[in-house]
């Protein structure tokens, strides 16, 4: 696939086959994911592998559409405002070219925005300084989703004087 091939094709995935991740492949799709623009080159990012026992915990409806892999991905605060809002768009950066790397190999991840709940914080031992971007599902595909239509980018473009 080339990049435009991966992004069209690219689905949030609801339906993952039980086909194990190894920690060596899901070690390249994130460092993949580290190659992401990051002003002032904080890195913020941080990647939780959740296990069993804390994925239990988390108790999501669809424990995660059986993915064989979970993940938190965490962005670090800046030292002011500004700074910890450019590190989460990093951090988002760093989810989008692992969410990439993976599809390009087959691999898809389910979204799961939960993980930055209180409750969901204290499973995961999250402090204070920072943000949950997302819980993860990682796994092949069972089923790939018709794509969501997207508006014409033409009704997004404004072209000032
Ligand atoms: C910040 C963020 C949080 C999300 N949280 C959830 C979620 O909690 N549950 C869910 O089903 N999808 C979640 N998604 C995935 C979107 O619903 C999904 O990307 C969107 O429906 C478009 O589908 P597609 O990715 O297959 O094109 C999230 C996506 C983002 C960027």
């Amino acid at each position: 696939m080339n990049t435009l091939e991966t992004i069209y094709s690219r689905r949030n995935i609801k339906s993952f086959k039980s086909d194990p991740i190894e920690m060596e492949q899901l070690s390249k799709w994130l460092q993949a994911g580290t190659m992401a623009p990051n002003h002032k080159m904080t890195e913020p990012w941080e990647v939780y592998v959740v296990g069993p026992e804390t994925r239990e915990k988390l108790n999501h409806k669809t424990d995660f559409f059986h993915a064989p892999v979970v993940l938190a991905i965490l962005s670090k605060h800046g030292k002011t405002e500004v700074e910890t809002v450019e590190n989460a768009l990093a951090t988002a950066c760093f989810v989008q070219n692992f969410n990439l790397a993976a599809w390009e190999e087959g691999v898809g991840t389910f979204w799961c925005s939960m993980g930055n709940a209180q409750k969901n914080r204290d499973i995961l031992g999250i402090s204070d300084e920072y943000d949950v971007i997302g819980v993860f599902g990682v796994g092949y595909p069972e089923e790939i989703n018709q794509p969501k239509e997207r508006t014409s980018i033409e009704e997004k473009i404004k072209h000032l004087p």
